[in-house]
């Protein structure tokens, strides 16, 4: 009999929030076990939350004790790249040390198949784009090295231990939930569409627009942006994958489709129907021109279709859940 209990370890976060969402719709249970350290209770709507942190192995024994699971997904972790560099030592502990823990509370208790979260960063700078699964992994900085040394951990595990896994290559994470009922909760906003927005409305002086003159068609940095319901969906299949006996693998997850900076402002101005101030500024470094995803393997492999491909749509379900907080917050 397939077992139908998650647990949804950072599901008070952007990503894991969305997922277990999902999870709930599609009628499985979930504990969801976070910190709060960076994630929001406010997101926990759906499934048991238990507070746990997984840098203490007691935590997780209480959590594993108490529940019967039939699969874990991991999304706590930390993921600013410019602070990895700046405080690595907080990386790999936290990233790898406690991923680390969770693996050896999962094979204490038999639980054998895991769902993580990694990113496009484990590629580095791409020596040609769309990136498929068998382009070089050489990240360039201490967060990408971190996800990495996960991926690597987790097959040594396999062999040895038999836990199978799925790590899932996020591109640009974006967008937000399309009922509204979850969505980003950033207090230190660093990524492109939230800034954006964040202009839009006046919050933010303008939009830095980091580097004009990249070998890319108007000259800014081409990435691919992927909707947090599409990244949900595939969690899910992937789930289905490894309960169906598929063994461990690793797939990307992105549209395929570049949108440069530039493209991202005008959607923006075309959504929100406001101005949005450009400052064209120096690159940020470390910043590769293009980064596009090949995810051919998850749609042939998992059966994943994203949904929501438009740049217009992930902008629309960002902005309203952006409006939505404004109100609520009332600035
Ligand atoms: N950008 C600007 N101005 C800003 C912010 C961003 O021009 O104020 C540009 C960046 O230079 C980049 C693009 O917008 O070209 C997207 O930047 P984000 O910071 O939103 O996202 P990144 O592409 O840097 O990062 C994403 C994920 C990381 C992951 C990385 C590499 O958020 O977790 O891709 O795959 F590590």
């Amino acid at each position: 009999m397939v077992k139908n209990k998650i647990l949804v370890v950072g599901g008070a976060g952007y990503i894991g929030s969305h997922v277990n969402k999902a999870l709930n719709a599609a009628g499985y249970e979930t504990v969801v076990f976070d910190n709060l350290s960076a994630g929001h209770k406010r997101l926990v709507r759906w499934g048991e939350f238990f507070k746990g942190d997984l840098s203490r192995p007691g935590d997780l024994a209480r959590c594993f004790r108490r529940h019967n699971f039939d699969a874990v997904m991991h999304f706590a972790a930390f993921v600013k790249v410019e602070e990895s560099v700046a405080e690595p030592a907080k990386y790999y502990r936290n990233n790898v040390a406690n991923t680390l823990n969770l693996l050896d509370a999962m094979q204490a208790s038999g639980v054998d198949k895991l769902i993580f979260s990694s990113t496009a960063a484990v590629y580095g700078e791409p020596v040609r784009n769309p990136i498929n699964e068998d382009h070089p992994l050489s990240p360039v900085n201490p967060y990408g090295r971190t996800k990495l040394i996960c991926e690597q951990i987790m097959a040594d595990y396999c062999v040895a231990y038999g836990i199978q896994y799925v790590a899932l290559r996020y591109f640009n994470a974006s967008g937000s939930d399309p009922d509204g009922e979850i969505g980003p909760l950033h207090e230190e906003i660093t990524h492109l569409i939230p800034l954006v927005l964040d202009a839009a409305i006046g919050r933010r002086p303008c939009v830095k627009v980091f580097g004009s003159d990249y070998k890319t068609p108007d000259g800014t940095c081409l990435r691919d942006y992927i909707h947090v319901g599409d990244l949900a969906s595939a969690h899910l299949l992937a789930l289905n994958y490894l309960q169906k006996g598929g063994k461990s693998d690793y797939f990307n997850l992105g549209n395929g489709l570049g949108f440069s900076v530039l493209d991202v402002i005008k959607a923006a101005k075309y959504v929100t129907g406001r101005k949005i101030p450009v400052k064209i500024s120096a690159r940020r470094p470390g910043d590769p021109a293009w980064l596009v995803a090949a995810s051919t393997k998850a749609r042939k492999v998992l059966g994943w279709k994203p949904q929501y491909a438009e740049i217009e749509t992930i902008i629309r379900h960002a902005w309203e859940w952006h409006e939505a907080e404004r109100a609520q917050r009332g600035n």
